[in-house]
């Protein structure tokens, strides 16, 4: 029997399907990595934030095995109540050396790192937020939460800032960046919005989940790849990407900062702990990759390969140096075409147009990966001119 909400949200439905923005997911049939099986297709994945390879890694599977026999399933609890395991100190414990930072606190996703952090700290009507436009939705959304004055800058447009603090009588002044910026692969000036930041006595937060495990030669991130690590940002990141993409976020700050949020972020005090298995997947990925950064050169070395042979072939891609690739295809309806396409030759990348991106700026977000080989990447190459000329793009 269908009620009124059935029949309302059916019409929205239909409207997504008629103007070509219904998304169907894909059926993926074995672990993640630069081959895939999806759809009972072979299948190269250039879709995937596994940029370091360590999803599948063994390594990183055992340890998580090893937790589960230690810890069981899971918690059973908030943190503060009965939740905290050695797993999730070992854990902290293993990103605070990692990242450099004086203390760590781990949240089921960065989504709730970001909502239990911003509106945490800038949360009364005297306090103000200058956030990016291109931040990612859960940026968006945890300043939706907070009751401070809310500023939204042109898209890295540090004049605008400026403007925007000097105007500011703000008791605390929150800057939120993202790190690398999922959609466009670019880099924040982090240099410059710290020179902000502190010109301003404003406090500068960045999301790194896209540059931790990519950017700089430890994979530390931003800061790392600017030379000004230590300089008192706050961060927060992802364990669902670079750091074995099973899930899992985090805040890296100091010891005060994370106090309070122990005492007062809700994501920490009303939802469950980070399972076990996780916690100890995430702490041996964090592991690899201190000991092997060269995964590191690997990810730059065929991200310049890619971005190099799919500019030669006539098709526009956004410039940068990071593994995200946007190729820019204008249409979302086209866009889906030349997703589909791909896919039929043995491709998978993700399209993306309006509302994730502005009205005609789709585009197919390629994204590269340390263990992809060049055949894999040639492979994906040959794929895109084949059907980039048969959709009139080349
Ligand atoms: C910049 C940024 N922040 C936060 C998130 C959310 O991360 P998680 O999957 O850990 O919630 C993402 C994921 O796409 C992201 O790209």
């Amino acid at each position: 029997m269908s009620t009124i909400l059935d029949e309302i949200l059916d019409s929205r439905l239909q409207e997504l399907r008629q103007s070509g923005r219904y998304k169907h997911a894909l059926e993926l049939m074995s672990p993640q990595g630069p081959q895939v099986r999806m759809n009972e297709r072979d299948t190269v994945m250039l879709s995937s934030n596994n940029y370091l390879g360590l999803a599948d890694d063994q390594r990183v599977r055992n340890a998580a095995k090893i937790a589960i026999d230690q810890y069981g399933q899971g918690t059973a609890s908030v943190r503060f109540i009965c939740g905290t395991m050695s797993c999730h100190l070992d854990l902290e414990e293993t990103i605070c050396r990692f990242i450099g930072c004086e203390a760590a606190l781990t949240y089921i996703s960065c989504w709730d790192a970001n909502v239990g952090l911003i509106p945490t700290l800038a949360c009364t009507p005297e306090d103000a937020i200058f956030s990016d436009a291109l931040n990612h939705a859960s940026i968006i959304d945890a300043i939706r939460l907070s009751k401070a004055q809310r500023n939204i800058f042109k898209h890295r447009d540090l004049a605008e800032l400026e403007s925007m603090l000097k105007a500011s009588a703000a008791k605390i002044k929150l800057i939120i960046t993202d790190g690398v910026f999922s959609m466009e692969g670019d880099i924040a000036d982090l240099p410059a919005l710290k020179e902000l930041a502190n010109k301003y006595q404003a406090i500068l937060m960045v999301d790194e989940s896209h540059a931790t495990g990519v950017l700089g030669a430890h994979g530390r991130g931003t800061a790392e790849h600017f030379g000004v690590l230590g300089e008192g940002t706050i961060q927060t990141s992802t364990l669902g990407k670079a750091l074995g993409g099973a899930c899992g976020g985090y805040v890296a700050a100091s010891r005060v900062v994370c106090d309070y949020l122990i005492q007062n972020s809700r994501p920490h005090l009303f939802s469950n702990a980070l399972p076990p298995a996780v916690c100890g997947g995430a702490k041996a990925a964090i592991e690899v990759l201190m000991a092997e950064p060269q995964r590191l050169e690997t990810l730059r070395r065929n991200t310049q390969y890619f971005r190099k042979k799919i500019s030669a072939i006539g098709l526009k891609v956004l410039e940068g140096i990071t593994p995200i690739a946007p190729v820019m295809v204008g249409d979302a309806a086209l866009a889906n075409q030349f997703q589909k396409k791909l896919f039929e030759q043995g491709i998978y990348v993700s399209g993306f147009g309006y509302p994730v991106v502005p009205k005609g700026e789709a585009r197919l977000r390629c994204q590269i990966c340390a263990t992809h080989t060049s055949q894999q990447l040639d492979q994906a190459v040959e794929a895109f001119s084949r059907v980039g000329s048969e959709l009139g793009l080349i």
